[in-house]
């Protein structure tokens, strides 16, 4: 099997203030983008995960992640309500800013694409089987980008070496305080998550080391 083009090297983003932590929601936003149009499979759609102790930035992250991608008017945290959907339009960037794909391939970019996206929050979770119960599943894997806060809620609990109710992330986003600001560590658990990663270091997102 070839081996991926993409890099698999977590990159670690140091976040000084809130403006950094929703500079970093807008990157993020512009390579989400980009992965989800170009897509050879679409239905798949897109996961990202964002785990981090109450308050580490999740939802300012995931706010500006979905205002970068062109949704207005008030974006309500999730913590009561479980999932907030949106509809995304994936059309260029106004300023024309999106990222080239740095692997050298061409991709044919489509307008007019539109997808749902749902933000999650499953901190009030009190057992995993809540996702099931709440019929989430479905919102997984159905071309669709997920974005969830809290995902480890859906997995506490479950006796050791039990199949996973929440599908693996493609990109898995670790916040933590770092003295008055945040730090974040992004993984990728798939290709595609990959493929994002690469977008990200392309577009000139200044991460540290890890
Ligand atoms: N890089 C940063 N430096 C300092 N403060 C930040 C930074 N990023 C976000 N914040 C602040 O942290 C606070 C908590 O943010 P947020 O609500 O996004 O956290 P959260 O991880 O979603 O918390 P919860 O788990 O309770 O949902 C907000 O006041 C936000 O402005
Ligand atoms: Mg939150």
């Amino acid at each position: 099997m070839p081996s991926s083009p993409f890099t698999a090297a977590p990159l670690v983003f140091p976040l000084a203030s809130e403006s950094a932590t929703m500079a970093l929601g807008s990157q993020l936003a512009g390579v989400l983008r980009l992965q989800l149009r170009s897509a050879a499979d679409r239905s798949h759609g897109l996961s990202v995960h964002c785990s981090g102790d109450l308050g580490a930035g999740k939802t300012t992250l995931v706010r500006a992640l979905l205002r970068a991608l062109g949704v207005t008017g008030r974006i309500k945290s999730p913590t009561f309500t479980l999932v907030e959907p949106y509809e995304i339009a994936l059309d260029d960037e106004p300023n024309g800013n999106t990222p080239d794909r740095g692997d050298g391939e061409s991709v044919e970019l489509k307008r007019n694409l539109s997808l749902y996206c749902y933000h999650f929050d499953f901190y009030r979770f009190t057992h995993p089987r809540e996702f099931l119960e709440a019929g989430f599943r479905e919102y997984f894997g159905n071309g669709a980008l997920c974005l969830v806060e809290w995902p480890e809620r859906a997995s506490e609990g479950l006796p050791v070496g039990a199949a996973p109710l929440l599908p693996p992330a493609d990109l898995f986003i670790r916040l933590d305080t770092a003295g008055e600001g945040r730090r974040a560590r992004i993984e990728a658990h798939t290709d595609a998550g990959r493929a994002c990663l690469s977008l990200l270091t392309a577009s000139g997102a200044s991460a540290a080391s890890s």
